[in-house]
């Protein structure tokens, strides 16, 4: 007999992800411009620091925010790159940036609390809104596919309390300049608003610079991860570091859903800040050559698309983009609509170029005769 279940309306509302569902529909043998990871391995010295790990039986829980020396690397890490101080004590190691972002909202959304998040923005936000109880609010972008302070403004009511910034963008590749940033920073403030920055695109990026909110105001938690800066997707390392009392709420989301993030992932992430950087730039600067040969190709094609600046991906127009979608798959090609990022994404797809020169020409081709 069948057991006749109810579920929690929390996940009740909310749907899988709609890039999940094209990869099921898909041919083994298509070409995957679905993507969101670098098509690299793990450099050999971070698998070595891993390897390490275990064979030194460094196999138990840590403490709940995650081993000293990692926080302590990344403390000095955004004091020398991005600009601003924390201490190593108000940063907690997470499984991905993904729990980050998750015990974020947690420690700050309240039901019926307002985020507000670039729409067209990356997949996680709305869904881990809907899981604190908040309201979704999905900004439009500007022309040239950034968040603006003059849009969010439109947005602010007496009820919103958590701003998400993304720079580099996923899905639209685009940086936001230090003025946008000091301007979304200025205007949080006056409404007492806390940014989330999401910034695990920060070392890819081609030309602009990377900027962290945090650098312009102290109410802010800013996320990152190992995931796309070093191709470790998969080890499950990410961190947020926060004021203080942010921390406190934060780790107690942490400290019952996670315990710790993974040791021997810690350990790989230890390596990773701080050894060599040589595979950082050699991996920014292949997807950099990539980006090259996908746009040359997307603009003989005439269409139009705002150049990326950072992440690995672009966010052309196009008309019908979810029939078109449907038909590149037919014939062969992965891509994922705008839609799957928010409902101004109509009109656009998404094309990771994280993958083989080959597979991006053949791509091209295919697009050719397809849009
Ligand atoms: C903008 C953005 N934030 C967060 C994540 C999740 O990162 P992680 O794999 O470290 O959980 C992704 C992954 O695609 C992403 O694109």
């Amino acid at each position: 007999m069948t057991a006749l279940r109810s579920f929690a309306q929390r996940v009740g509302n909310i749907d899988i992800s709609g890039i999940r569902k094209i990869f099921e529909a898909a041919g083994a043998d298509s070409i995957n411009l679905g993507l969101g990871q670098p098509d690299f391995d793990t450099p050999d010295h971070i698998k070595q620091a891993a390897i390490n790990a275990i064979k030194d039986g460094f196999t138990g829980y840590t403490t709940n925010l995650g081993i000293p020396e990692l926080r302590q690397a990344l403390s000095g890490g955004f004091k020398l790159n991005n600009n601003f101080e924390v201490d190593p004590d108000d940063i907690i190691i997470t499984s991905g940036a993904s729990e980050a972002l998750h015990i974020a909202l947690l420690a700050l959304v309240d039901q019926g609390d307002e985020v507000i998040m670039p729409d067209p923005g990356f997949v996680s936000y709305a869904p881990l809104t809907d899981l604190a109880g908040g309201r979704v609010v999905g900004v439009p972008l500007s022309e040239n596919l950034t968040m603006t302070a003059d849009i969010v403004a439109n947005h602010i009511t007496d009820k919103t309390r958590v701003l998400i910034i993304n720079s580099p963008s996923n899905p639209t590749g685009t940086v936001q300049t230090r003025d946008e940033i000091r301007g979304l920073c200025e205007i949080a403030d006056d409404h007492n608003i806390v940014i989330i920055s999401d910034e695990v695109y920060e070392h890819i990026i081609y030309s602009g610079e990377h900027v962290s909110p945090a650098e312009y105001s102290d109410n802010t938690i800013t996320i990152n991860a190992t995931s796309k800066t070093y191709a470790m997707t998969g080890w499950r390392l990410g961190y947020a570091a926060a004021p203080h009392d942010i921390t406190e709420q934060m780790l107690k989301a942490h400290q019952y859903v996670q315990a710790c993030a993974n040791s021997i992932a810690q350990m790989a992430a230890l390596a990773a800040v701080t050894g060599p950087q040589d595979c950082v730039i050699e991996m920014r600067d292949s997807f950099r050559r990539r980006r090259d040969l996908l746009m040359v190709g997307l603009r003989e094609m005439g269409l139009d698309c705002v150049e990326p600046q950072g992440a690995f991906y672009a966010f052309p127009k196009v008309d019908n983009s979810i029939e078109a979608v449907q038909e590149l798959l037919e014939k062969g090609v992965i891509t994922t609509p705008g839609t799957a990022f928010g409902s101004n994404g109509d009109g656009y797809i998404r094309l990771s170029y994280a993958t083989s020169d080959e597979n991006i020409l053949r791509a091209l081709e295919i697009m050719g005769q397809v849009l």
